[in-house]
């Protein structure tokens, strides 16, 4: 039975629910508020269950990376199944140890630099769309963006027109509906009561499935594969000791899909919204694109020396971080910093009030891209920085996000200043990731390229 009486744990546990209305209404703040009050490790209830609120770093450590096999991801991550099936962001064990391996392989770094020229040439054809002092709603276009990027990189790069339509309405009908699920009570509606939502929603996953199925089956009857992810996983995979069936071939190949679009929308949304209300940041960001590129389109090859855009994304991922929690679930009994866990409970790791500490990050609510400039990844704790998590299920796309970001970042901000519209708060939305709760809507204004000789 929940109690409020749980040593160190927050008053305010109802019978059964336990916080998670507190929480579920403003996740953002009650993290906040619990944090700030009652330490780094604090004891509450998640629905009947036992849960421990992490934000100490060496307990986040301890859950992530010492002790990650007393644990499983949790019940809440479990509700994207009815898309991504048993891919790698769900699996576990043994499965997820073969999967993982089959997987890895597509990730590899030459790998991913041979999508640095997609990555550019989708953002270089999305904003030749854009007027000169048009006003852009921010979000919904870097949406659109990396679901080309991915449609092309995961998919097919030669995928036309009308399957990249086909392929970006179900997967926003897909984002929404989750998005309207989480944190809320709608949360508890099973997948297969035929609720209109749940309708629209298994729609958009069978227009999906008749693609991917399409591509998976047009690879493997060919010799010559592309340079895609379903490409590769095949290769990798027929060489392995139980080549992936189709199921799960398609099952990894929705589970990029989905792991890898919206978190890289709304990283980039967020980095172009900062920017926009910091001029001084925009002109450091200028002045390295000036210098470095010369007025050409960025390449991998730049990427070592685009320094400031890199910051920029890493400040945007700490202040507004696409997974700004992470749970998991305790398969045994186990103790996390000192404080007994039992089988069934759960370690809720809070990646936004983590980020948000100040004896972390000094100033911790201002942006401020040079904080990264000197070192600083590399001389903070080990779980105290962590959008892509940690440990063994740390994100495998992590280092395609980080190229994919700061090229478009800098190949944006090469032709056009953002600059926002009127003086309004941005609302935010945590639901499957940290999302602005309404349009961002920014002013794009077109620069002259000029280069770094000739003054920025
Ligand atoms: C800024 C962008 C991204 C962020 C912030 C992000 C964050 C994360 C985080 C925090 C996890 C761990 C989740 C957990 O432990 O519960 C994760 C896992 C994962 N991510 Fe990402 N991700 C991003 C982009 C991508 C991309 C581009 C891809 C693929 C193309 C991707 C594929 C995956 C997969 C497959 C997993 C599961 C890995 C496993 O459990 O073995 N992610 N991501």
């Amino acid at each position: 039975m929940a109690t409020s009486a749980d040593p160190g744990s927050p008053p305010g546990a109802l019978p059964l629910l336990g916080h998670f209305p507190a929480y579920a209404r403003d996740p953002l703040g009650f993290v906040t508020r619990v944090s700030a009050e009652y330490g780094g490790v604090v004891p509450f209830r998640l629905g009947p269950y036992a849960a421990l609120l992490l934000t100490d770093p060496a307990a986040i450590d301890e859950v992530l990376v010492a002790k990650s096999r007393d644990f499983r991801k949790s019940r809440a991550t479990a509700r994207v199944g009815v898309v991504v099936g048993n891919g790698l962001l769900l699996s576990e064990g043994d499965a997820w140890r073969a999967h993982r391996r089959v997987v890895q392989p597509a990730f590899q770094h030459d790998r991913v630099a041979a999508w640095g020229e997609t990555m550019v040439r989708e953002a270089e054809a999305f904003v030749s769309g854009w007027d000169d002092g048009e006003v852009r709603e921010i979000h919904r276009d870097m949406a659109a963006l990396t679901l080309s990027i991915v449609a092309r990189t995961l998919l097919d790069s030669r995928l036309d027109s009308r399957d990249i339509e086909a392929v970006r309405r179900s997967v926003m009908t897909l984002t929404d509906h989750f998005d309207s699920r989480f944190n809320s009570l709608a949360f508890f509606i099973p997948d297969w009561l035929p609720t209109p939502g749940n309708v629209r929603m298994r729609l958009a996953v069978r227009r999906l499935d008749r693609i991917v199925y399409r591509l998976i089956g047009s690879r493997r009857a060919t010799e010559g594969r592309g340079d895609d992810a379903i490409s590769m996983l095949l290769e990798a995979s027929t060489g392995a000791a139980e080549p992936l069936t189709d199921r799960e071939l398609r099952d990894e190949v929705m589970t990029l899909f989905m792991a890898g679009h919206e978190t890289t929308a709304v990283a980039l949304a967020w980095s172009l919204h900062l920017l926009s209300e910091d001029p001084e940041a925009a002109a450091s960001l200028e002045a390295e694109l000036a210098e470095v590129l010369d007025g050409r389109p960025p390449t991998v090859a730049d990427l070592p020396r685009l320094r400031y855009a890199e910051a920029v994304v890493s400040e945007a991922l700490r202040l507004y971080p696409p997974a700004y929690a992470l749970s998991r679930e305790a398969i045994k009994p186990t103790t996390i910093a000192g404080r007994a866990l039992p089988k069934s409970g759960i370690a809720f790791i809070s990646v936004w009030a983590t980020h948000r500490r100040p004896d972390i990050f000094e100033d911790p609510s201002m942006f401020r891209p040079e904080r990264w400039l000197h070192g600083l990844a590399r001389r903070l704790p080990r779980g105290a920085y962590l959008p892509f998590a940690e440990g063994p299920r740390k994100c495998i796309g992590a280092s395609f996000a980080m190229q994919e970001t700061v090229l478009v970042l800098a190949t944006i901000a090469l032709r056009f200043r953002v600059k926002p519209v009127a003086v309004s708060e941005i609302h935010l939305r945590p639901a499957v990731t940290l999302r602005p709760a309404g349009p961002i809507r920014l002013a794009v204004q077109g620069r002259a390229l000029r280069s770094a000789s000739a003054g920025a």
